[in-house]
This record gives structure tokens, C-alpha cells and sequence, in this order.
């Protein structure tokens, strides 16, 4: 599932907080040496974390990337600056989870431990399931999605751009959530939601203007 590397060229994981370091882990798992790797961070003061250097965005050049950070429009922002560098998108698939064999994983993806993606679904450029998260048959996760720990995306959904889906929130079968949407955690969505809302609760309700607290 990882994309194919040169020898020389390392893996940057871009975003040195609690995903990244997550992340950090999920690469780990999946037989990456220190050595291989580069953490890339502008707020962080370390230079090294568990062996791995930690540099600064306009320090990374040559090699590969995910942008390990939950929110769609800074994620989406880093992503921009390391193409700019030159740097190719790659994917992080944690050995324990579980892909279906016909599942297409785009480049930038980032799928943590003990999750389901189940068969016919496509996840697109740039999406996250985090720990624990479901994708059930059939369902479509557009760039820049975030499912976050524990959520459970149920078959033939679609979830356009940006979306976040809450922890342990659930959206039902065959529904389409428009892009921007944040769905709080713990929420049951049990219709379609159009475009940059927050919904919550149980079932859940927009409350507009969009934006979301991760
Ligand atoms: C839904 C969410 C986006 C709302 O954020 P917000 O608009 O900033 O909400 P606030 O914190 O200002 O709370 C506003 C009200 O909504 C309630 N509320 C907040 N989140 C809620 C949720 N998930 N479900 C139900 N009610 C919720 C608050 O209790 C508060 O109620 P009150 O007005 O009666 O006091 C956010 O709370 C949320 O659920 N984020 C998901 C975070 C997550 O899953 N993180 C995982 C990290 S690993």
C-alpha cells in the first residue's frame, strides 16, 4: 500500500503534534527506520524525536510526504508547500489495519491503527482514518477528508472534500455529506447535510456558520 520509494528519498511527516506523532508510530509499525524518516514542524523547538530530526518546511526537500494534522484547510496548505519543494505525496497504512483488497488509497493518506475500510470504497488524496474508524462498503472519501478515532462511516456514503466526521459519530448508509461539513463527535447523522455545516447530536442538527474544534 506504501508508495514505492527511492532508497535515498525519506518519508516526511509533516506535523509534529499528537497525529504526528501517531503517525510517527504508524510508520514505525510498518518497518520505517529513524533513519528513513523526517518530521517536519514550524511551531516545534525539538530537533529529534524518538531518533527521527525534526526540521522546519523550507529545510524538507527530496524525498516523500503525509501531513499528519486533522484540520482539512492546514493540512491542505502544507500539502501545497512541500509539492512546492519538489516533495511527492505518499501514504501511511498501519499494518493493523485493515484495507479491502480492492480499496484505492490516494497519495497523502493516512490510515491508523485497527481501522475498516471495507471493499468498493475509494479513499481519495490526502484523507485520514484515524484509529478505530470504520469505512463501510461502497463508500467514497473525497480529498481531504478526516474520519476521526472510533467514527463509523457506514456503506455507500460519500463524503465530499474537507469533511470531518467526529469521534464515535456514525453516519448512515447511502448518505452524501457535502464538503466542508463537520460532524461533531458521538453524533448519529441520519440524513444528507449539505456543504460547510457543523451538525451534532443524536439524530444529529446543523448548526450553521461551519467550523469545528479538533
Ligand atoms: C461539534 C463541535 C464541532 C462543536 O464545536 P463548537 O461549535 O465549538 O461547540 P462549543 O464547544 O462551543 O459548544 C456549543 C454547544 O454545543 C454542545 N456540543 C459541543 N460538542 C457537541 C457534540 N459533539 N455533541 C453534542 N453537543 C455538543 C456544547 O455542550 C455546547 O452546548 P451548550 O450551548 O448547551 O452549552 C465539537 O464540539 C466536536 O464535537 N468536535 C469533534 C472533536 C473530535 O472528535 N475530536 C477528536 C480528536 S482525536
Amino acid at each position: 500500500m506504501t508508495a514505492t520509494r527511492s532508497r535515498s528519498a525519506r518519508l516526511h511527516i509533516v506535523g509534529a503534534g499528537g497525529l504526528g506523532r501517531e503517525t510517527l508510530d504508524a510508520a514505525f509499525a510498518c518497518g520505517h527506520r529513524p533513519s528513513g524518516l523526517v518530521l517536519v514542524d514550524d511551531h516545534v523547538s525539538l530537533t529529534e524525536l524518538h531518533g527521527v530530526p525534526v526540521r522546519r518546511p523550507e529545510e524538507s526537500a527530496d524525498g516523500w510526504y503525509v501531513v499528519a494534522v486533522a484540520d482539512p484547510a492546514v493540512r491542505r496548505s502544507l500539502s501545497e508547500r512541500m509539492l512546492g519543494r519538489g516533495l511527492i505525496p505518499s501514504v501511511v497504512v498501519h499494518p493493523t489495519a485493515t484495507v479491502a483488497h480492492d480499496v484505492s488509497v490516494a497519495g497523502g493518506c493516512i490510515v491508523l491503527a485497527n481501522t475498516y475500510v471495507a471493499t468498493g470504497s475509494h479513499v481519495a488524496a490526502h484523507t485520514q482514518v484515524q484509529y478505530n474508524a470504520t469505512v463501510g462498503h461502497d463508500s467514497v472519501l473525497h480529498d481531504y477528508v478526516t474520519v476521526l478515532p472510533g467514527a463509523n462511516v457506514a456503506g455507500r456514503v460519500v463524503l465530499h472534500g474537507d469533511v470531518t466526521v467526529g469521534s464515535n459519530a456514525c453516519v448512515l448508509p447511502g448518505l452524501v455529506i457535502g464538503a466542508g461539513t463537520y460532524i461533531g463527535a458521538g453524533a448519529v447523522v441520519t440524513g444528507n447535510l449539505p456543504a460547510r455545516r457543523v451538525a451534532k447530536g443524536v439524530p444529529a442538527r446543523m448548526h450553521p456558520p461551519a467550523g469545528g474544534k479538533v
